[in-house]
């Protein structure tokens, strides 16, 4: 679908394709030959760029996620939205509206095809692209941007291939420009309120944790608008954890991933395919193009994640059955664990022996400051506010220079799950390994700490 960027990539995909050939061989992602080992004992902080006292963003992707990015920004101090792009002209003139109703000026538009965000990053003066697209444009878009000395954001999955997170990897480095995955549930209140009582040592060393994407999308994948246009096509070409970051972002963090500790291998394991297709049958024509689709991708997927220090993590996909929505979140440790859906908290020696409390008799003690600084602004926000504490974070982080919270590695860690878990599924679970895309960095970066608003 894109152009590759030879320059960068050649070199590793003919070593891939020489190492994918030994068959029965260990499945290992050979490790870049450039990799540049930093001195072990020595905390380094991460990538940060030089400050931008105005944010100027260019929106690339204006469908349901995208708006409710482009309302938050209008509410975030120190940005405004110049340029939008979207195949869809009503979808840019909806935000054109929303963007001058907020008192700034009618961004430039463009539409000239699926390709115009290139037009975009080589034309407008941006400090951001900020990508909404579907998945298969997400990496176009992050490069285009950075190629262009555009800093990057874009929704999740950043990448659906291990190919195309070393591409984002390598122009981030390249470039010396932030490609942030901006994952939303890293800033859910739960899922901040867990971060800060690890942070203060309640549940002792984290040992475990689990999470997933469990959610019911079956009507939303055959709407004939919006996510429907794209997201079941992928049903039809990928076995695997197609949707990783929501469950294992929060969780990743809470385990110190790229900064003390890494993923370091996968096995994965993916039932049968039924409810896309039972869906069809109850809801088409027998004649209708959509019953005769034939999908791939099983129902349930679960993958086991093993860390470099020997942390285990259980993660899940789950989106074309019946179900009420989950993204399970449990953080367990020596001395107590967390779980979610519904919140539940058990800590040795304070918790009553055996039993649960209810996890919000912790909120008034242990709410992360982010929430507490950020609650009023955030008040009517996308999913609950945390998208807008998402979006704040990171103009903040652009406006002061400060490393952003997730960075081209996270993306990349995070996003490489959907190919792995695609190969070790095909392979009957066999282990696969996590490329270390920071290159031994992971053990001398700057654990994150608790922020501030
Ligand atoms: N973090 C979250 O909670 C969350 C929630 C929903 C969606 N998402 C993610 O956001 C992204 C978009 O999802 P959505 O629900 O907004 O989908 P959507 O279909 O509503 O929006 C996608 C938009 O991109 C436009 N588009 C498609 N191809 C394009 C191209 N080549 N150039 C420019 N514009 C193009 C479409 O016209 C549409 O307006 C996906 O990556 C999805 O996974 C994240």
């Amino acid at each position: 679908m894109r152009k590759r960027d030879d320059h960068v990539s050649t070199g590793r995909r003919t070593f891939l394709q020489a190492a994918g050939a030994i068959v029965g061989a260990s499945l290992a992602w050979p490790q870049r030959s450039t990799a540049q080992q930093q001195p072990a004992g020595k905390t380094t902080p991460a990538f940060a760029a030089p400050p931008i006292p105005e944010v100027r963003i260019g929106f690339v992707g204006v469908g349901g996620q995208g708006t409710a990015h482009v309302r938050n920004m209008l509410r975030v101090p120190g940005c405004r939205i110049t340029a939008v792009c979207d195949i869809a002209p009503d979808r840019i003139a909806a935000v054109q509206k929303l963007v001058t109703g907020a008192g700034q000026k009618e961004p430039v538009a463009y539409s000239r095809g699926p390709r115009d965000f290139e037009r975009l990053c080589e034309t407008e003066e941006l400090d951001l692209v900020f990508n909404a697209t579907p998945w298969e444009w997400h990496v176009p878009v992050c490069v285009a941007a950075m190629k262009n000395g555009k800093h990057a954001a874009t929704e999740v999955p950043a990448a659906m291939t291990i190919d195309d997170c070393w591409e984002l990897v390598e122009h981030s480095e390249k470039h010396r420009k932030h490609c942030v995955m901006m994952e939303n549930c890293n800033y859910d209140r739960p899922e901040m309120m867990v971060f800060n009582m690890v942070r203060q040592g309640l549940f002792g060393e984290i040992l475990h944790a689990e999470g997933g994407y469990l959610h019911d999308l079956r009507s939303i994948k055959f709407s004939n608008r919006g996510e429907g246009l794209w997201r079941r096509a992928w049903a039809t070409k990928m076995n695997a954890n197609l949707y990783p970051t929501h469950g294992l972002g929060p969780v990743a963090n809470c385990m110190d991933i790229n900064r003390g500790d890494r993923f370091e291998y996968l096995v994965s394991m993916s039932g049968p395919s039924r409810g896309l297709q039972q869906w069809a049958r109850e809801h088409f024509p027998a004649d209708a193009p959509q019953r005769a689709e034939k999908y791939v991708l099983g129902d349930v997927n679960v993958s086991l994640i093993r860390t470099a220090r020997g942390k285990t993590i259980y993660v899940s996909h789950d989106t074309n059955l019946p179900r009420p929505y989950s993204r399970i979140h449990l953080v367990q440790g020596t001395k107590g664990l967390f779980q979610g859906y519904p919140d539940r908290v058990y800590i040795e020696g304070r918790s009553p022996e055996h039993r649960w409390e209810e996890a919000k008799t912790y909120l008034a003690q242990y709410d992360h400051p982010l929430w507490v600084e950020l609650t009023k602004s955030a008040e009517g926000a996308g999913h609950g506010g945390m998208d807008y504490i998402e979006d704040y974070r990171l103009i903040k982080c652009l406006r002061e220079g400060l490393p952003t919270d997730m960075n081209v590695y996270d993306a990349a860690a995070l996003s490489a799950v959907v190919q792995l878990s695609e190969r070790s599924n095909a392979r009957r679970s066999a282990a696969v390994e996590f490329p270390d895309f920071t290159r031994g960095r992971w053990q001398t970066t700057e654990p994150l700490g608790i922020l501030h608003a």
